[in-house]
């Protein structure tokens, strides 16, 4: 079962002259492609990059799924405390493979707590008992400031209840070496899964950062790990006309160069909608640079922007079809639903039900995806479709890759580094500075300077 990416409505015969691209400026892109490629493989197989071969890592998910079942034995809830590329490839999981309404029934009950509003986690304290709750702190560096402060917050409640063995309802996922959490699991025997130094947050999800929430709720880790080996061994194919990563990768480049500076990925499904979230994050931080290999000022990227099918037909899409023609929008179609049933005209004295009787909700939902993609073309504006063949662990796993690999063929593409993030970091150390951070007092004295200075209009 593998995803198919359909082009179709970029093509020039299907989209008009002036929108549409030729197959010839695709084609016009495989040798530079092609030494993406070889770049690609030799940072892989030199080990400087980590994260086309995470599905090799077989002994990793054994581990995992033996600790999961330890996990389900005995807690009743688990809280995954992380931001960014800590935080959104496991909730996109979670929220794509898991019965949406888990929490109501099962055990442990999954909380993806990412974001430091007090009151939302003052809310969920109400309903944990924090003495039978896992905690998984989840940072690669081991000290962003959010991720570190939650775990502070629910480390208080943990001492209340547990005195000195706290930190047995606590779980490490972080650098091999380096970082805060180390230095703390020093000190204490806490177990810590690591995230290999070669992998970036953003492309964390199929290390221990998203699989292990996932394998403590029952998703199949060896199958989402298996899919995203069919699909890194497709993405890494010779032939790119053939290869869906790259072929992503060139059309939306070909697009940015023609202006179209945003990226909508659309899902017509809610239990995907949250792929969306993930693929937001590692396109905008991946692509957004402000200089390129050689340091020329590029100020580059694409503005990715989520939107919902059918919800947001209702709210966003009369811009996408009439608005400013400055987006590339990706639909993510689900070809088969696992629930089915045709629905009946129950009320017959209003035949204008009749259109509905016998179809099933699939197919509606699907239709009118195919409605928007024919509004869209119609209009002269780009649009490709994603299609799972089904949502479940293996497909899952495929996306994951496919868009990973994609964005390294984009960032190739438009000659930045797609692996760093100067500007997240800046972010950071300006929040350091400001709660009075050690180490950082220059910092915050130069940032007191410039507030100072600044003049302030405000009605
Ligand atoms: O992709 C990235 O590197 C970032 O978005 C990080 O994931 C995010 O800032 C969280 O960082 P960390 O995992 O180090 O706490």
């Amino acid at each position: 079962m593998k995803l198919k990416l359909d082009y179709s409505n970029i093509i020039e015969e299907n989209l008009g002259s002036i929108q549409g691209l030729k197959l010839d400026d695709i084609r016009k892109l495989i040798p530079k492609g092609g030494k993406i490629l070889d770049n690609l493989n030799d940072l892989t197989n030199k080990s400087q990059l980590g994260f086309l071969t995470l599905p090799d890592e077989k002994k990793l998910i054994d581990e995992i799924t033996v600790y999961a079942k330890s996990v389900k034995k005995r807690y009743d809830a688990y809280v995954h405390i992380g931001i960014g590329g800590s935080a959104l490839g496991p909730i996109a999981l979670q929220n794509s493979l898991l019965d949406s309404y888990y929490n109501l029934d099962d055990k442990p009950k999954m909380f993806f707590p990412d974001n430091v509003d007090p009151d939302w986690l003052n809310e969920l304290l109400e309903h944990i008992d924090v003495s039978k709750t896992l905690f998984h702190i989840v940072s690669k560096s081991g000290g962003t400031a959010e991720t570190a402060a939650t775990m502070l917050y629910f480390v208080k409640f943990l001492k209340e209840k547990l005195g000195d063995s706290f930190y047995k309802n606590l779980l490490f996922t972080t650098d091999p070496v380096d970082g805060l959490l180390n230095q703390i699991a020093r000190e204490y025997p806490i177990k810590c899964f690591r995230i290999p130094p070669n992998v970036g947050g953003r492309f964390s999800v199929l290390t221990a950062v998203g699989l292990i929430s996932a394998a403590v709720a029952g998703i199949n880790i060896k199958e989402l790990m298996a899919g995203a080996q069919e699909m890194a061994e497709i993405c890494r194919k010779e032939d790119l006309e053939k290869n869906p990563a790259f072929i992503f990768a060139a059309i939306h480049y070909l697009y940015m160069k023609k202006g179209k500076n945003i990226s909508v990925m659309m899902p017509y499904s809610n239990k995907i909608r949250d792929l969306a979230d993930w693929y937001c994050q590692l396109w905008a931080e991946s692509l957004g640079k402000k200089v390129d290999n050689e340091n020329n000022i590029v100020e580059t990227g694409q503005t990715p922007v989520k939107a919902l099918g059918t919800t947001d037909q209702h709210s966003q899409v009369q811009l996408y079809v009439e608005g400013p023609n400055d987006k590339i929008i990706t639909f993510l179609e689900v070809e088969n639903f696992n629930e089915n049933q045709p629905l009946e005209n129950h009320f017959e004295y209003i035949p204008e039900f009749d259109y509905l009787s016998g179809k099933t909700l699939g197919e509606l939902i699907n239709n009118e995806k195919r409605a928007t993609e024919i509004a869209l073309t119609n209009n002269q504006r780009p649009n490709i479709t994603i299609k799972f063949p089904k949502v479940n662990a293996n497909t899952i796993g495929q996306f994951f890759m496919l868009l990973e690999t994609a964005t390294a063929f984009a960032g190739g593409l438009l000659n930045i580094n797609t692996f760093n993030q100067p500007g997240v970091e800046e972010g950071k150390i300006a929040t350091y500075a400001l709660m009075g951070r050690k180490g950082y007092d220059k910092k915050k004295k130069e940032i007191l300077q410039q507030l100072e200075k600044k003049q302030s209009f405000v009605v």
